[in-house]
């Protein structure tokens, strides 16, 4: 189904997100026609500049992200247009008046528009109020839509002020909360092979799962982002939203429907029976770090401490594992275990469902242990390991495996994280956008954490290039477990 005609407002559209993901992904759209003919885009930021100098930029941006050319370069190109406004000015705002209207007359959108804030979150409660205080919230001509980039607040506190900013201007079926993982096709996926297969639902529960364990590793540091990341962390950057989504997927109950108020009913709820975190279990099962410099090959891989624009003394952790529980009917006694980081062993984001063991030994040797593994990215796919008998004399047991890879599925033309939810913005479908209370649950989980880490709470070092801080193999053995690690470690150089 293609998108309604609407004029898409980019706010930040000088920044790096509009020509890295924005554009690309609206380029994408075009290009397999999921974007009628009648869509613009405005590009909205301080800088000034003309239609003609903003398109030549986009078209920079194209060429080298997607190695666009040709007329669908120059059609798309041409649905383009530029206004420099001063985003923090109410006054300022007037600009965009005959700039929407010239675009809905033109592209006959019937006053439909999607704003997308991609600009510092300092400016999330801003823009709404200066665009209200010219009507360009209401809805009386065509919809107006809202999409606001993460972080949704930097504490439980901010997180509610800015919903009240928001809701001032905009009502809550107009505002779309992007988190890029729910965008991905994995993580959709979850949801399907739970709910839409006999064989998985009814072994998904404490009965028979044993640990269920999360992984969000990345290769990369934190890159050109370390003056935004030291004042974010692991916590704030990756698991109070990400993470905590991709766990939702696996944790909620069927909803009756897949629309947006079922889907977000459910995973708001489970987000609520979050256990949080005592004292006890900061000190026990959260383990957080930073890395530090290591050679790795032939190279000096360098520290968080060095990295441009974070202070020498940070405290910031790029690493975080932690043990939580879920008080429902469904997972009680289940521990979940989480953890992310950055300058890990291994790009790889996963779930690993462990089945609990044969309630008798049979055979004399320990039997491989069941499990599920979920391949959110990369090598998208799914994975079943099993125990067979070993050919030959006597019972012994090895383990093996049933694979699935997306790779697999022939003509698959996945639509990209921003592709997807661009296009369901477009759509007036919510499902896969961040509703206020499932935030707010997830600040709520993660709001000890951060007090905990605010009052001294200790931040292990590890070497890039490994899989954390000793730690967090001491967290999960506590329990006699060890994490998993999955594959494409990066070879230390002996
Ligand atoms: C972003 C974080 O939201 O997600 C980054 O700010 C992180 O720090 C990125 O690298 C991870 O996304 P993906 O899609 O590469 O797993």
């Amino acid at each position: 189904m293609k998108a309604e005609n609407n004029c898409i407002v980019i706010f930040g559209a000088s920044g790096d997100l509009t020509h890295r993901k924005l554009i690309p992904a609206l380029y994408n759209l075009y290009k397999i026609g999921r974007l009628s003919e009648n869509f613009s885009v405005l590009g909205v930021a301080r800088t000034e500049l003309s239609n003609e100098e903003f398109r030549e930029k986009m078209r920079s941006a194209l060429i080298e992200h997607e190695k666009a050319d040709g007329d669908e370069l120059n059609n798309f190109c041409s649905h383009l247009y530029y206004q420099a406004v001063n985003t923090s000015d109410a006054a300022d705002y007037v600009k965009l008046i005959p700039r929407l209207d010239e675009l809905h007359d033109k592209y006959k959108t019937c006053g439909n528009t999607l704003y997308y804030l991609s600009t510092p979150p300092s400016l999330y409660g801003v823009i709404p109020e200066c665009l209200a205080a010219h009507g360009l919230n209401t809805e009386e001509f065509g919809w107006k839509r809202i999409i606001v980039e993460k972080p949704f607040g930097y504490d439980m506190k901010t997180a509610k002020e800015l919903d009240v900013q928001i809701h001032r201007f905009f009502d809550e079926h107009q505002i779309y909360r992007i988190d890029h993982y729910l965008g991905k096709e994995t993580v959709q996926n979850l949801l399907v092979l739970r709910f839409s297969n006999g064989l998985f639902e009814p072994l998904w529960n404490r009965n028979y799962i044993d640990y269920i364990e999360i992984t969000g590793a990345e290769e990369l540091g934190v890159e050109q982002r370390g003056g935004y990341y030291d004042g974010s962390g692991a916590m704030r950057d990756m698991f109070q939203n990400h993470l905590l989504q991709v766990l939702a997927m696996v944790a909620m109950e069927p909803p009756a429907i897949i629309n947006a108020d079922s889907m977000r009913d459910e995973v708001a709820k489970v987000l609520y029976c979050l256990h949080p975190l005592e004292p006890n279990d900061l000190q026990h099962n959260l383990v957080l770090g930073q890395y530090a410099a290591t050679q790795l090959n032939d190279e000096r891989v360098k520290g968080y401490l060095e990295e441009k624009g974070v202070p020498p003394d940070s405290n910031t952790e790029t690493y975080m594992a932690l043990r939580c529980k879920i008080d429902n009917w469904r997972w009680a006694g289940v521990p979940f275990y989480v953890r992310t980081g950055k300058r890990l062993a291994a790009r790889v984001t996963e779930v690993v469902i462990h089945f609990k063991k044969t309630p008798h030994p049979v055979f004399s040797q320990e039997a491989p242990e069941n499990k599920l593994i979920l391949r959110i990215q990369p090598d998208e796919g799914i994975s079943m390991r099993f125990g067979l008998k070993k050919p030959g004399a006597g019972f012994e047991a090895k383990e093996v495996s049933m694979d699935f890879r997306y790779s697999d599925l022939n003509g698959a033309s996945l639509l990209t994280a921003y592709e997807r939810l661009l296009l369901d913005a477009m759509k007036g479908d919510a499902t896969l956008f961040a509703r206020t209370d499932a935030v707010h649950a997830c600040w709520k989980f993660v709001q000890p954490i951060l007090d905990y880490k605010a009052n001294g709470g200790r931040v292990y070092e590890y070497e890039a290039g490994s899989w954390g801080p000793v730690e967090a193999d001491k967290l999960i053995a506590q329990h006699g477990r060890v994490w998993r690690k999955p594959s494409g470690q990066m070879k230390k150089k002996v």
